[in-house]
């Protein structure tokens, strides 16, 4: 049996485009009995650019509310919280002494991010060495990330096998990324990829007044009411098309094309079918933020789960070394 493994930002609310093009496809895969699968939030990373400490606590609850109300099993799957093993920390050290300053240097994610941000601190440096022992800490197997952390991966791998040979034993395994090539990009509001960065994002989990509001914002163009329109190149068909069924999908189709069918009625049709998609996730996310005090029962129970793996491969590591 493979052990898979991710870590899950946590960025906050999750959105439309997260659902379908991470939650969902990782719950289908972390459900599958083949696997033995541990996800955690990861937000120790978060350090990195969070500071404040009540962000940090309703990103991580909005996080896991999210994972839990799309139908992550927490009797299935490892579901815990990075900062509950925080000997994770203890074994970045040891890792970081073996990791040559070249190779963080060099990292695509560093490079940008010290071009980019305000705040370039020694934990973004070390960010991959982190991830690093995320992932060696519990022996997996297939790491599925986005093509962005591929080169954290190979880093992983790297440090794992450099380790390996200097200490001539066999400590870490190596881990094998699973890179979904054709992941499905989903558009925003405004056309664009949606993302919490470009402020076009769907949150399907918001109350219906403020969920209508977002879908009716959706960019269309100026084409009056009564002409025909062109499917294609529209926003709000896009999305409806994504969540509608093949039938419904056509049917809106040949609407546009005949004409006498406006934006207005195309919106307010994904907003309708929206309502229904999410119907038990929305129901499932309020009861979840509404009890924090549960979230963090999971959370718990799934770091009791993960911590003995933990501890049994950063005690391989430190009796190698000489602790
Ligand atoms: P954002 O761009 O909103 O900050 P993140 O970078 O936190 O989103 O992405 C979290 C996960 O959701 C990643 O696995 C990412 O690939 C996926 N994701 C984000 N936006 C989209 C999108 N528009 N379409 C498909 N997947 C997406
Ligand atoms: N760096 C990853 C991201 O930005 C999140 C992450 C942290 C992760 N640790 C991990 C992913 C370990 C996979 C395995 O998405």
């Amino acid at each position: 049996m493979a052990r898979v493994l991710t870590g899950i930002q946590s960025s906050g609310r999750q959105h439309l485009g997260n659902i379908l093009g991470a939650i969902r496809p990782a719950i289908e895969l972390a459900n599958d009995p083949k696997n033995e699968a541990y996800l955690f939030i990861a937000d120790m990373h978060s350090l990195t650019t969070i500071k404040d400490a009540a962000t940090r606590k309703e990103n991580v609850l909005a996080t896991a509310a999210a994972w839990l109300a799309c139908g992550l099993d927490t009797d299935k799957v490892v579901f815990y919280r990075q900062s509950d093993i925080p000997e994770v920390a203890e074994m970045t050290w040891y890792l970081s002494c073996f990791t040559p300053f070249p190779m963080l240097a060099n990292a695509h994610s560093f490079k940008d991010k010290s071009e980019n941000l305000s705040d370039v601190n020694a934990g973004l440096f070390i960010y991959p060495v982190l991830m690093a022992c995320d992932i060696l800490m519990y022996d997996a197997n297939i790491v599925p990330v986005g093509k962005d952390q591929k080169q954290h991966l190979e880093m992983t791998r790297d440090m794992a096998g450099s380790v390996n040979h200097q200490l001539k034993q066999d400590i870490f395994v190596l881990p094998d990324a699973k890179i979904s090539e054709e992941v499905m990009v989903i558009p925003g509001t405004d056309g664009r990829k949606m993302s919490k960065s470009y402020n076009n994002f769907i949150d399907v989990f918001l109350p219906e007044k403020q969920l209508r509001k977002q879908v009716m914002s959706i960019v269309t163009d100026s084409t009056p009411l009564e002409d025909p329109k062109n499917p294609d190149t529209c926003n709000a068909f896009a999305l409806y098309s994504l969540l509608a069924t093949p039938e419904k999908i056509e049917e809106m189709r040949q609407n546009y094309l005949k004409g006498g069918y406006g934006y207005g009625h195309a919106k307010q049709a994904l907003f309708e079918l929206i309502l229904e998609e999410f119907k038990e996730e929305r129901t499932r996310f309020d009861e979840l933020m509404q009890t924090p005090e549960l979230i963090e029962k999971l959370l718990t129970e799934g770091a009791e789960k993960a911590r003995p793996v933990a501890y049994s491969v950063l005690n391989r590591f430190k009796a190698a070394i000489g602790y």
